[in-house]
């Protein structure tokens, strides 16, 4: 049984047509731009000036000083061109154009470059897991970036990472061992709406099509693949790449970290240390938990005239420098009334008391209420071990 209704998938609900805007187009504005001098070493040409219709990674910069032509492009790319080297240029390290170029989703996720020829992982292509995962009814995740060869990820706002332009970034979904789904980004160009949301079915274990309407209960699980206009719900214009982030990073975990991302140099500020979490270590799951699973729509711009802000950032040290502190606990509810009363957002000691705990639990078995549970989409069935760890953290206070 389905809590979710299509119309939801489909982003329609009443609720959340009022508090977002719904689908935003992601169109992309290129406008032709001249590709950058090739003054540097890290590739010249257009990393960040994205040529007319596609995106010129001028790709190669001529070996040796002298600042040379930046030149080809690379394969599949309609790159801009690549600047003139600027007179005395430093020269290129050469021969690392990125592997892929920027390009709208292809229909196959085989055509999306997350795979070698042998049908392995590419070894362009970095797994890494985030410290605090988003819950989605159990499934099985893996997650997997693109960065392009010499370029960086601009780290200068720590608390939100601009990945360069040709990053592309995947989350597969499965359950029991099977791959059920596949969701893909692609930063296509600079701009703020320069990021294309795709999403593709495992109709067979060989290979993923895409979807754009999404699929319910996909291959007979109780899994669904939510439609392609609902992606930017989360991923919103403010804060596009959710997981892929400092503090999602700043673990010891397999895969990429911020420590490992630091030393090969792909942050712009480096941050080997990585950010740490605030206030005492009790709290830190349920802070966390919040922050990957609630703060992508309540941050500091809002959602739904709710001025609440669920993210941890960068230069917090105690509880009390945290949104949750200063937005939640102790802090009535705008709109919500637990029971039919005015409550606290987060009432210190008493966690049946608050409406974070009342929105997150299944009274009665699932499915919760809708248009109560939160998050409002992409979850049906009660995170019974997440919402421990709120309640016990809510009741420490
Ligand atoms: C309910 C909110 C929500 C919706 C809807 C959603 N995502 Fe995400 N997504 C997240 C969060 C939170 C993360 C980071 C945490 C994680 O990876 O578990 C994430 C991670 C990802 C990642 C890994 C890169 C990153 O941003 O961390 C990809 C790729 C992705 N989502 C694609 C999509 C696509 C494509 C859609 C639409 C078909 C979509 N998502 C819909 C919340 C959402
Ligand atoms: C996809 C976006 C989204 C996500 C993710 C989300 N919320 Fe919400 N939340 C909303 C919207 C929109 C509202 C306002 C409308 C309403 O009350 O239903 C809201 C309202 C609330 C309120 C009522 C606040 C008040 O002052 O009235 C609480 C409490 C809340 N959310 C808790 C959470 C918690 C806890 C999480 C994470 C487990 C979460 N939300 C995740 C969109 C979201």
């Amino acid at each position: 049984m389905k809590r979710l209704s299509p119309s939801v998938l489909l982003c329609c609900s009443s609720l959340l047509a009022v508090a977002f805007a719904c689908g935003d187009s992601s169109s992309s504005s290129n406008s032709g731009g001249a590709g950058g001098g090739g003054t540097t070493n890290s590739g010249g040409g257009g990393t960040s000036n994205d040529g007319g219709g596609g995106n010129g990674n001028g790709g190669t910069v001529n070996n040796g000083g002298g600042g040379g032509e930046a030149g080809s492009q690379p394969s599949g790319g309609n790159g801009g061109a690549g600047g003139a080297g600027a007179a005395g240029g430093a020269g290129g390290s050469g021969g690392c154009a990125p592997t892929f170029a920027p390009a709208d989703p292809p229909g196959l996720l085989s055509q999306t470059g997350l795979y070698d020829g042998n049908g392995d992982i590419a070894s362009v292509v970095r797994p890494y897991t985030p410290q605090f995962a988003l819950w989605s009814d159990s499934a099985e995740k893996s997650r997997w970036a693109y960065i392009p060869e010499c370029s960086q990820i601009d780290t200068t706002d720590m608390d939100v990472w601009e990945v360069p332009v040709g990053t592309r970034l995947w989350k597969q979904f499965s359950r029991d061992g099977n791959k059920l789904e596949t969701r893909y980004i692609i930063r296509t160009g600079p701009g703020d709406f320069d990021f294309k949301f795709a999403t593709y079915h495992w109709t067979t274990q060989t290979d993923a099509v895409m979807v754009n309407n999404g699929v319910l209960d996909a291959n007979g699980t109780t899994h669904d693949i939510p439609a392609v206009s609902s992606c930017s719900i989360c991923h919103r214009k403010s804060w596009r790449v959710l997981g892929f982030s400092a503090l999602q990073l700043s673990h010891s975990l397999e895969g990429e970290t911020i420590a490992s991302l630091s030393a090969e140099g792909l942050l712009s500020v480096p941050l080997p240390g990585g950010l740490a979490m605030p206030g005492p270590s009790e709290g830190h799951a349920a802070l966390g938990y919040m922050h990957a699973n609630c703060s992508n729509c309540h941050n500091e711009n809002g959602v739904g005239n709710i001025d609440m802000d669920l993210k941890i950032r960068e230069g917090q040290t105690a509880l009390e420098d945290t949104g949750a502190f200063q937005t939640a606990i102790n802090v009535s509810t705008t709109m919500y009334q637990c029971n039919g009363s005015p409550c606290d957002r987060i009432e210190p000691g008493n966690a049946s008391a608050s409406a974070i705990i009342h929105r997150t639990t299944d009274p009665n078995g699932t499915p919760v209420a809708p248009n109560v549970t939160m998050p409002p989409l992409a979850v049906e069935t009660m995170d019974v071990t997440g919402v421990a760890t709120l309640t016990a953290w809510i009741n420490s206070l």
